[in-house]
Parts: structure tokens; sequence; C-alpha cells
């Protein structure tokens, strides 16, 4: 079933996400967190309207000048890896500074995909920041 504010301007898929942009004044952003690190589930991606994501080679990342803040995809990740940029925990602060570093470097992500095939395992391991590929 769609979920409520998908689709804001009542049109769906490619039409939806080409009408939306983001304002001019400043809205918080997204951070996605250390969890995601070697997990990389996606599911995050399917529900972004402005297609903001960005993948590197473990791990995805916002691109804090194009999310819009509709907070769709925090309740997506299985891994609770996504945070607004005013609730990101003390110790994922860095990851405000490299959603922005890495999203300039990394291509936009804007289909779910099949996750690693030891995401699962990854879930539980909660010291990754180390392993994050660039
Ligand atoms: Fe995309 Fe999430 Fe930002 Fe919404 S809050 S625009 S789904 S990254
Ligand atoms: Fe990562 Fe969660 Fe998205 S694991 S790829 S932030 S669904």
């Amino acid at each position: 079933m769609r979920s409520p504010g998908r689709d804001p301007k009542g049109l769906s898929g490619s039409h939806a996400k080409l009408l939306i942009r983001k304002p001019l004044c400043r809205v918080m952003t997204y951070v996605v967190t250390e969890t995601c690190i070697k997990c990389k589930y996606t599911d995050c991606v399917d529900v972004c309207p402005v297609d903001c994501f960005r993948e590197g080679p473990n791990m995805l990342v916002i691109d804090p000048d194009e999310c819009i803040d509709c907070t769709l995809c925090v309740p997506e990740c299985p891994v609770e890896a996504i945070f607004a940029e005013d609730d990101v925990p003390d110790a994922q602060a860095e990851f405000i500074a490299k959603n922005r570093e890495l999203a300039k470097m990394w291509k936009p992500l804007i289909e779910r995909k099949p996750a690693p095939t030891d995401a699962d395992e990854w879930a539980k391991v909660k010291e990754k920041k180390h392993l994050l590929e660039r």
C-alpha cells in the first residue's frame, strides 16, 4: 500500500519526483550513520521522493543539499541507521560531515537493490566506522 505522504502532489513515480525541489530556505537534512556500513539494505532509497541517496562501496549517504526533510526514509531502514540532523547521537556526529562529503563523491542510487548476503550478520556489529570504504 502506498504510504501517506509518499506522493505529496497527488502524482506518482518520476512525475512526483520531478516536481519536488528543495526550498531555498534552510531545511534540516537526514543523516545515514554507522549502522548502515556493510548492511546497505537500500529500503530507504525506494521511498525518497527526491532521489537524494548516494551509494558508496558499503554504505549509503544522504545528500544534504537535496534532502527535503520528509522523514519517509527513517522507518524504512531495518537497522535504524537514519536520523534527523538534530537527533544524530553524539557518537555518530561525524556522520553529518561524512554524509555531506561523500555525497559529493558518490553516485545516486534511485532503486532498491539486494543487500549484501552477509548484511544480517553485520547488522549485529556495533563498531563499524573503521570499515567504511570510500
Ligand atoms: Fe529522502 Fe529521507 Fe530526505 Fe525524505 S528525509 S528527502 S526520504 S533522504
Ligand atoms: Fe543503509 Fe538502512 Fe538505507 S541499512 S541503505 S540506511 S535502509
